[in-house]
């Protein structure tokens, strides 16, 4: 068991919930069943951790346990009318963040494990100039793994308004203390080069997260 992470990097208009897919047997309900027909063990632990966790979470902000959280055909989770969220899974450990509409108009979480980002991979994740400060840093790899999540967060904060993909090289992410800074260098639907986005980290437990928001 871990402890929870996210509720430490999301205002107080998110309502976070965590838990390790492993102890979570059962709980979907029969419109999310589909989406996992024919999965592996593994991959229905996670998706079924995730829509748990989200119906918690939205619990608290007066949505009925008998909302499902289907998925579209893009993958992402669609939220009943009038919330958001975002959905992140280790192996070993799941979480979900959830909000009214009102309040906030996007959000994303990214949970991953804190090995190193290989350098094999630095250049698919990193732009020239993040390259550039990961080799100055003593623990690179760890702080290239901080990178990548971020990327994946602002990634799933993005795609409800976008639709787009991003490549990673589509934002330049610049790490400060517990927290970080995206860039976007290209137009991503109402994003302009230069658009930033801001969110916030911590690194623990064996796990990076982060979390980055856009308030209404
Ligand atoms: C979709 C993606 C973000 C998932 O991230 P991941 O680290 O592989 O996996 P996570 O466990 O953190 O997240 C998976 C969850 O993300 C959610 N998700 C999937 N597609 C999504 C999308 N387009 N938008 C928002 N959320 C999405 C789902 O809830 C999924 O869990 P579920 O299938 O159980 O419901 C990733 O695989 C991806 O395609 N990234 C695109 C490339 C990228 O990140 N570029 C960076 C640009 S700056």
């Amino acid at each position: 068991m871990h402890k929870p992470l996210f509720h430490r990097l999301v205002s107080k208009d998110v309502e976070t919930e965590e838990v390790d897919p492993h102890s979570v047997g059962g709980g979907l309900l029969s419109a999310e069943r589909d989406a996992i027909q024919g999965a592996a063990q593994t991959r229905v632990e996670q998706f079924t951790a995730g829509r748990v966790c989200s119906r918690l979470a939205l619990a608290r902000l007066g949505v009925a346990a008998t909302t499902p959280i289907e998925r579209g055909e893009d993958r992402a989770p669609i939220w009943p009318r009038g919330f958001i969220g975002s959905i992140t899974h280790t192996d070993t450990w799941c979480a979900a963040a959830v909000a009214r509409l009102g309040e906030l108009r996007s959000l994303g979480i990214d949970l991953e494990s804190a090995t190193p980002l290989k350098e094999a991979l630095w250049r698919r994740v990193c732009t020239p100039d993040e390259r550039e400060w990961l080799r100055e840093l003593p623990d690179a790899g760890r702080m290239g793994k901080v990178l990548f999540s971020a990327k994946e967060a602002v990634y799933k904060c993005q795609y409800p308004l976008t639709s787009q993909f991003l490549g990673f090289h589509a934002v330049q992410v610049e790490i400060g203390d517990g927290s970080f800074r995206a860039v976007f260098r290209q137009e991503v639907g109402e994003f302009k080069p230069g658009h930033e986005m801001t969110g916030r980290y911590l690194v623990e437990d064996g796990f990076v997260a982060t979390a980055c928001e856009l308030r209404a």
